[in-house]
């Protein structure tokens, strides 16, 4: 089967990895890729609107179309490929608003009691301003529309509150479905988590918890990115997990279905582990970047196969299936990052070992060269039995990168504990 995957970062080339692993694929094509995928897949420029999608996947004969990011899933990529009658894994676009518009979202949430934060959506500036005041710190401000993972801010004072709320209603809206609105929330503490899982529009199976690290410095300061490095499995209590499945994702599941938009494809659940249990920070409708370039490393099942079952709704828990190993990613980014990040700086990739693997995300090539041309750049996986092996690792490749002024956490696992093991054991 030929497969086509569409966007062009690092959870996609995650994709291609795990597709080029499928036994039943023969092709895998990729628009528009990047210089990393284009190892796996024939890569194809174009754009990622959903009838250039539908033309493209028309006149390759495809068999299958894996939609990565968000935008295209928002615009109605997966829509436009059912009204020609090929397969797409992904959400249609009804679906896809519990990611594009976070009010809808925290409106959904309500009306089928999923744990979540306190919290009220804002149409306007001075209603907003004036319920932040009145409301106890920290508080936690997101954009409603879709902004790369850079659409929150948590304010530890009213003054940053304020700010974060002008910016919002001062940028026109990226959001298709939905007015320009605000969510402000109570912030809730304990460890962050994702979840991911393969959906069919009635089952969803969760693929191993892992956590990402989403602000640019080391202890959690500075601005939010789109994630800096990712840890799989976080250890997740079997009472908790329990309370996921049934409380978070059976719910969204069936609610979605009532209210006419099955959902298919990836559902992102980022979680807060409360102390009153697992509650929603934010449903994302695809797979997290990077989590994905942590998580798909372990897949053993055949992607294109649970991607068709999840289209066809026909998902079987026990087809799903992961190794039980540790799998950790570090985000190299350029410098600049999350503001404008420098491009056309040159990087040289290192020797990879089995159970190592350079995601490409922010890549080009100029003249012969590989270049930066993003914010996130490279990520560096490693896949080892423990934690602390894999974090090891995932450092020791993420050195071996030249790459001038590439910004890196150093301290990815440590919110649990984790220590990168400096020797190398596997
Ligand atoms: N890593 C955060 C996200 O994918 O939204």
């Amino acid at each position: 089967m030929k497969v086509l995957v569409v966007g062009g970062g690092g959870r996609e080339h995650a994709i291609a990895q795990a597709l080029s692993r499928s036994g039943s694929v023969s092709e895998i094509l990729c628009c528009p890729g990047n210089p990393g995928i284009a190892a796996l897949a024939r890569c194809v420029p174009g754009e990622q609107s959903p009838e250039a999608v539908a033309a493209l996947a028309q006149a390759e004969q495809v068999g299958l179309v894996i939609v990565g990011p968000e935008a295209p899933l928002a615009a109605g990529v997966i829509d436009a490929l059912e009204a020609v009658g090929i397969p797409a894994f992904g959400a249609s676009q009804r679906a896809a608003q519990l990611e594009g518009d976070k009010a809808w979202s925290k409106a959904f949430m309500l009306r089928h009691g999923i744990p979540t934060a306190a919290h009220q959506s804002f149409t306007g500036l001075a209603d907003a301003q004036a319920y932040a005041a009145a409301h106890p710190l920290p508080l936690v401000v997101k954009d409603a529309a879709l902004r790369a993972g850079k659409g929150v801010t948590i304010c530890a004072d009213h003054q940053a509150a304020q700010a974060a709320l002008e910016a919002i209603f001062a940028e026109p809206s990226f959001s298709e479905p939905g007015p320009q609105a605000a969510v402000v929330e109570a912030f809730m503490r304990g460890q962050e988590v994702t979840v991911l899982a393969f959906c069919d529009g009635q089952r969803a199976v969760m693929m191993p918890s892992s956590q990402d690290h989403k602000t640019i410095y080391a202890n959690d300061l500075g601005p939010m990115t789109g994630g800096m490095g990712v840890i799989c499995p976080f250890p997740v209590s079997s009472a908790d997990l329990q309370r996921i499945q049934t409380e978070i994702l059976d719910v969204t599941l069936r609610g979605m279905a009532a209210e006419g938009r099955p959902y298919r494809g990836v559902l992102y659940a980022g979680l807060m582990l409360t102390e009153t249990g697992p509650k929603v920070v934010e449903f994302n409708a695809r797979f997290g970047d990077p989590e994905a370039q942590a998580v798909l490393p372990l897949l053993e099942s055949d992607l294109a196969q649970l991607a068709l079952a999840c289209v066809r709704g026909e998902l079987a828990a026990e087809s799903v299936k992961f190794r039980s190993e540790a799998s950790a990613v570090i985000v190299l980014a350029a410098p600049g990052y999350p503001g404008e990040p420098h491009k056309g700086i040159p990087v040289t990739l290192p020797d990879v070992a089995p159970g190592e693997f350079i995601f490409q995300a922010g890549t080009a090539l100029s003249g012969g060269r590989l270049v930066s041309s993003g914010g996130r750049v490279l990520a560096a996986q490693a896949t080892a039995p423990s934690l602390n092996a894999a974090l090891g690792r995932a450092y020791r490749l993420a050195d071996r990168v030249s790459f001038e002024g590439a910004q890196l956490r150093r301290d990815i696992g440590a919110r649990i504990g984790a220590v990168p093991e400096l020797k190398a054991s596997s």
